[in-house]
C-alpha cells in the first residue's frame, strides 16, 4: 500500500487528505482517531462491501455502524432525524467521531449530522465514489435536500480528515465512474490546462481505471480544490470556479426530477453549453471550444439534453440557481482553457441563443 497526502489548510482547522489503493486496511494507522469515540455511518450498497474491513481496522463493532438506504433519498430530513437518534442513542460524545463511509450522499449527510450534533462533532471523509474523490468530500459543504430543492438546508463543516481508498473504486458502477470522470475534467478546464492535455493523453487508462492513473487524478483534483477551499473557505469569490457547468447542469437534474441524468453527466453537457456560450461571446476561441467538446467525447461523457427540454424551463430553472445575485444570475465561464471566471456579465441575448441551439437537438 502506498499513500500520498495532501493538506487543506485552513489554519487550526487544516486536515490531510490521505489518496492510495488499499487505505481502509490500515485505517486505524492513517486517521488522527487515538482511542476516541467512534460510530460509522454508511449505505447499503456500500456497507456489504468495506463496512467490514473499515471496521475490523478501526476495531468498531456492529452496534457502532448505520447502514441506510444508497441513494439520494437518504438526503433527507426523515434520515438526518433517524442519524441524530442512533447517535443519541448510543450516547456519542462531544469527543466522539463520525466516520462517513460511502460516496457523496453518505458524506454530506454525515457531515450535517456531525455539524449539528450536539453543536458539532468531528467527522472523517472515507470516499469510495470517485466524484466524492476528487470533489464532495474535501470542503467541508455538507447537508440535505428539501422537497424544494437540492442542498437547501446544510452547513459549512470541514472533517477531520479525508481517507481516500482508491482501491474501492474497482466495484463502482461504470455510469457512477462516468459521472466522476465529468468533475475531473472540470478541474481540467477550470484551472489546469496541462491537466486536460494529460487527460487526453491517459484517457484509454482512466476508463480502464488503471490504478496509477486513477490516483493521479484524485491527487489532482484534491490538489486543486485543497487550494480553492483554502482561499475561499465559504464561497465569496474564487470557490464558485468549482461551479463550472453546474447551472446547467442543475437545470438539466431539475427538469428529469432528479431521475434521469446523474449529477456529473448533467455537469458534463453543462460544461458542454458553458463552453458553447463562451465562444458565442468571443470570451473563448473556437478551436479551443471543439477542442473541450472531443475531449469530453474521448472520456464517453454524455452530450444531450433530455428530449423535450426548451429554452423556457432552462430559464425558469436557472432562475432558482443559489448563484442568482442582486436578481442576475452570476454563470462560470471560459476565457480559455484553465482560465475560467464567474461573471454576470452575458448578454441575455446570447444566452438565450446558445440554449436555442442546444434545445434544437433536444426537440
Ligand atoms: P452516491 O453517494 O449516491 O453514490 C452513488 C452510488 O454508488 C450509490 O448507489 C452508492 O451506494 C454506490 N456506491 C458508492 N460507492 C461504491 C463503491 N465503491 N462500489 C459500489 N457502489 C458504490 O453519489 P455520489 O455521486 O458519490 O454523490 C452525489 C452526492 O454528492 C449528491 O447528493 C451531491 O449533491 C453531493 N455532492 C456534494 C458536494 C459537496 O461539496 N459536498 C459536491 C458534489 C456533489
Ligand atoms: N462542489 C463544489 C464545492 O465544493 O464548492
Amino acid at each position: 500500500m502506498t499513500a500520498d497526502t495532501l493538506t487543506v489548510a485552513l489554519g487550526e482547522r487544516s486536515y490531510p487528505i490521505r489518496v492510495g489503493a488499499g487505505l481502509l486496511d490500515a485505517a486505524s494507522a492513517s486517521l488522527p482517531l487515538r482511542d476516541r469515540p467512534l460510530l460509522m455511518l454508511s449505505d447499503d450498497n456500500v456497507a456489504p462491501l468495506y463496512a467490514g474491513q473499515l471496521a475490523r481496522s478501526l476495531g468498531l463493532g456492529d452496534d457502532q455502524k448505520l447502514v441506510v438506504a444508497a441513494g439520494e433519498g437518504s438526503k433527507s430530513l426523515g434520515t438526518l432525524e433517524r442519524v441524530l437518534d442512533w447517535m443519541l442513542e448510543r450516547r456519542l460524545p462531544r469527543d466522539g467521531v463520525l466516520i462517513a463511509l460511502g460516496g457523496g450522499v453518505i458524506g454530506d449527510l454525515a457531515g450535517f449530522a456531525a455539524a449539528i450534533y450536539q453543536r458539532g462533532i468531528d467527522f472523517v471523509q472515507c470516499p469510495t465514489t470517485l466524484l466524492a474523490m476528487v470533489d464532495s468530500s474535501v470542503g467541508g459543504k455538507t447537508g440535505i435536500n428539501h422537497a424544494r430543492g437540492k442542498n437547501l438546508i446544510g452547513a459549512f463543516h470541514q472533517p477531520i480528515a479525508v481517507l481516500a481508498d482508491s482501491a474501492t473504486l474497482d466495484t463502482l458502477p461504470a455510469r457512477e465512474y462516468g459521472a466522476g470522470l465529468a468533475e475531473v475534467y472540470k478541474y481540467a478546464l477550470l484551472g489546469d490546462a496541462g491537466f486536460l492535455d494529460w487527460l487526453d493523453a491517459h484517457a484509454d487508462a482512466l476508463l480502464a481505471r488503471d490504478a496509477e492513473a486513477v490516483q493521479h487524478v484524485i491527487r489532482t483534483c484534491c490538489r486543486m480544490k485543497a487550494e480553492i477551499v483554502a482561499r475561499d473557505e465559504r464561497e465569496s469569490g474564487a470557490r464558485a470556479l468549482l461551479n463550472l457547468g453546474h447551472s446547467f447542469g442543475h437545470a438539466i437534474e431539475a427538469y428529469e426530477q432528479y431521475r434521469g441524468y446523474l449529477h456529473g453527466e448533467a455537469v458534463a453537457v453543462g460544461m458542454r453549453i458553458a463552453t458553447g456560450l463562451s465562444v458565442r461571446l468571443g470570451r473563448l476561441d473556437a478551436t479551443a471550444g471543439e477542442r473541450i467538446g472531443e475531449s469530453l467525447d474521448r472520456a464517453g461523457l454524455p452530450s444531450a439534453l433530455p428530449q423535450g427540454m426548451n429554452v423556457d424551463d432552462f430559464l425558469r430553472l436557472m432562475a432558482l440557481d443559489k448563484k442568482v445575485k442582486a436578481g442576475r444570475l452570476r454563470l462560470v465561464l471560459l476565457d480559455g482553457i484553465g482560465e475560467a471566471v464567474v461573471t454576470g456579465d452575458y448578454g441575455d441575448g446570447a444566452l438565450e441563443a446558445e440554449l436555442a441551439q442546444w434545445c434544437a437537438t433536444a426537440s
